[in-house]
C-alpha cells in the first residue's frame, strides 16, 4: 500500500519498509507513531496541553491492573465522548450473539455448508455480517460467535465498534480496507486481521464482492500460544503481525456510529469522523498477519499429533491449556511419516469445531469441503475422514509427499455451538453431510492379521 492510495484527506505517519509500508513488526508491542510530528508527547501520557491541541485519551483492554496491562494512548482532534450523542437501538437481525439458542433448531449433529452465496442485496460490513454459531455468553464475556461475512459495499460517513469483542476476520475472496482510529489496514485472502474490543472503524471494499469469516471472542484476548519444548522459532512468529501506523481524517460531515454492545446495536449520529488520532503508543492496536508466513511443525517419523501444533493464536479461558478459542491453521505441507495413517484421525473432543476453507482441498475430506465452506463438529460428536479419504490414505504409498493448494482453519471453543436460524435454515447446509462416513466397512472379521 503506498500513501497515494489513501482514503481522500487521510494523513498517514510515514513508517515500514517495502511492502510494510504503513505498518509495524510486532504481536503485542509497545508500539508509538505519530502521523504530524511532534504530536506524541515524549516521556509522559497527559501534558497539561498537547501538542496541535490535541486532547489525550487512554483506550483500555484490559482492567487497569491486569499483568500486564493492554492500553494505547491516543492523541486525538475531540475526544472519543464528543463522538456520540444518545444511542437508539437498530436492529440488525442477522448478526446474533450467545446466547442464542433457536429451541426448534438442533445444534447436535454433524454439519456442513457450501459457501454463503452472494444475492443481488447491496451489504455493508454491518449489514453484511452472518451468524452461524454462537457459544458462551456475550454478557458474561465468555464463549465467541462464528460469522460469514458478504460484503459489496463500503461504509460510507458510517463507522463502528464493538463493545462486546475481539474480531478476527479471515478473508475468503475479494479486499477489505479497516480504516480504523489507529490507521489503516488492508487485508486480502490468506491474511488475517484482528480488530480490539472498542476500537472505531470503518470498511471499505477494495475489490469486491467480498466473502470470509469472522469469529467474534467474547473472552479474554487472542494471544500467542506458548511454544513449549518446540522453543523459540516456528509456528506464528511474533514479527510478521503488523500494527498500522497512525493516520488520521479532519472530516467534519454527519456521519453515524453504531455500537454493538451486549449483543444488541445502537446508533448514534455525530458531526464529524472519529478517525481523528493524530499519534499514538501503545500495545492495544488492530493487527493483520499472513499465513504464509506460518511455519507448520508436524511428524517427521510416524504417527500424527494433535491439531493443537497447527495453532496460530488462542484466546485463554481460565482453565490452563483450554481454550476459549484457538485459531488452527492447516495449511501447506509435506507429508512423511512412516507406516502412519495420515490424514486426522477419528475422534471426538469436548471442544466444538468450526471449520472453513479458504481455498484447495482438505486432506480428510477430498470432496465436498470446497473453499468458502464451512463444517461444524460440536461437543463430543465423533467425525474423521470419509470413506474416500480412509480408503486412500490407508492404501497409499508412503512416500514424501506435498499437500499442496489447501489452506483451511478451525475455530474451536471449549463451550458448544449453537446453530443460528441462519445456520439451519437459510444458508446453504448440506443435508447428505452424514452420509459420507454411512460407506465405512466392517473390516474385522477375527482374523489375526487382517489389515
Ligand atoms: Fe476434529
Amino acid at each position: 500500500m503506498t500513501t497515494h492510495d489513501l482514503p481522500k484527506g487521510m494523513i498517514r505517519a510515514p513508517g515500514g519498509l517495502g511492502p510494510h509500508e504503513g505498518y509495524m513488526p510486532g504481536f503485542g508491542n509497545d508500539f508509538e507513531t505519530e502521523a504530524l510530528p511532534g504530536a506524541l508527547p515524549q516521556g509522559m501520557n497527559s501534558p497539561q496541553k498537547c501538542n496541535y491541541g490535541l486532547y489525550g485519551e487512554q483506550l483500555s483492554g484490559t482492567a487497569f491492573t491486569a499483568n500486564p496491562p493492554e492500553r494505547t494512548w491516543t492523541y486525538r482532534i475531540r475526544p472519543s465522548v464528543k463522538h456520540s450523542t444518545r444511542y437508539a437501538r437498530i436492529d440488525l437481525p442477522f448478526w446474533q450473539s450467545a446466547p442464542n439458542v433457536v429451541p426448534d433448531v438442533t445444534s447436535l449433529g454433524q454439519y456442513r455448508w457450501d459457501p454463503v452465496p452472494y444475492t443481488e442485496e447491496r451489504l455493508t460490513w454491518l449489514t453484511g455480517m452472518r451468524t452461524m454459531t454462537t457459544a458462551g455468553d456475550v454478557n458474561t464475556q465468555v464463549g465467541m460467535a462464528s460469522h460469514v461475512y458478504l460484503v459489496t459495499e463500503s461504509m460510507v460517513d458510517s463507522y463502528f465498534f464493538s463493545a462486546d469483542s475481539e474480531l478476527l476476520v479471515v478473508p475468503q475472496e475479494g479486499r477489505l480496507r479497516f480504516c480504523t482510529e489507529l490507521g489503516v489496514i488492508d487485508l486480502e485472502p490468506r491474511e488475517i486481521a484482528i480488530l480490539p474490543r472498542g476500537l472505531v472503524y470503518r470498511v471499505e471494499v477494495l475489490d469486491g464482492p467480498c466473502r470470509g469469516f469472522v469469529c467474534e471472542n467474547y473472552g479474554q484476548k487472542f494471544e500467542l500460544p506458548a511454544r513449549g519444548p518446540i522453543g523459540a522459532n516456528c509456528l506464528a512468529n511474533p514479527r510478521d503481525f503488523k500494527a498500522p501506523v497512525a493516520a488520521f481524517e479532519d472530516r467534519e460531515k454527519p456521519s453515524t456510529l453504531t455500537v454493538k454492545w451486549c449483543g444488541q446495536f445502537h446508533e448514534t449520529g455525530i458531526g464529524q469522523s472519529p478517525l481523528d488520532v493524530v499519534a499514538w503508543h501503545g500495545n492495544y492496536a488492530p493487527l493483520k498477519y499472513d499465513l504464509r508466513t506460518y511455519c507448520p511443525v508436524g511428524a517427521v517419523l510416524f504417527d500424527h499429533p494433535d491439531p493443537s501444533i497447527f495453532t496460530v493464536l488462542t484466546a485463554p479461558s481460565g482453565v490452563p491449556g483450554t481454550a476459549n478459542i484457538d485459531f488452527v491453521l492447516f495449511r501447506e505441507r509435506w507429508t512423511v511419516a512412516e507406516d502412519t495413517f495420515r490424514p486426522p484421525w477419528y475422534h471426538k473432543n469436548i471442544m466444538s469445531e468450526l471449520m472453513g476453507n479458504i481455498y484447495g482441498q482438505y486432506d480428510a475430506k477430498p470432496k465436498g469441503f470446497v473453499p468458502g465452506g464451512m463444517s461444524l463438529h460440536n461437543m463430543m460428536l465423533p467425525h474423521g475422514p470419509d470413506r474416500n479419504a480412509f480408503e486412500g490414505a490407508s492404501n497409499a504409498d508412503l512416500k514424501a509427499e506435498k499437500l499442496d493448494n489447501t489452506m483451511s482453519f478451525m475455530f474451536e471453543t471449549r463451550f458448544p455451538q449453537h446453530l443460528t436460524r441462519f445456520a439451519a435454515e437459510d444458508a446453504p447446509l448440506q443435508d447428505d453431510y452424514i452420509d459420507c462416513w454411512a460407506s465405512l466397512e466392517k473390516k474385522f472379521d477375527g482374523t489375526p492379521g487382517r489389515k
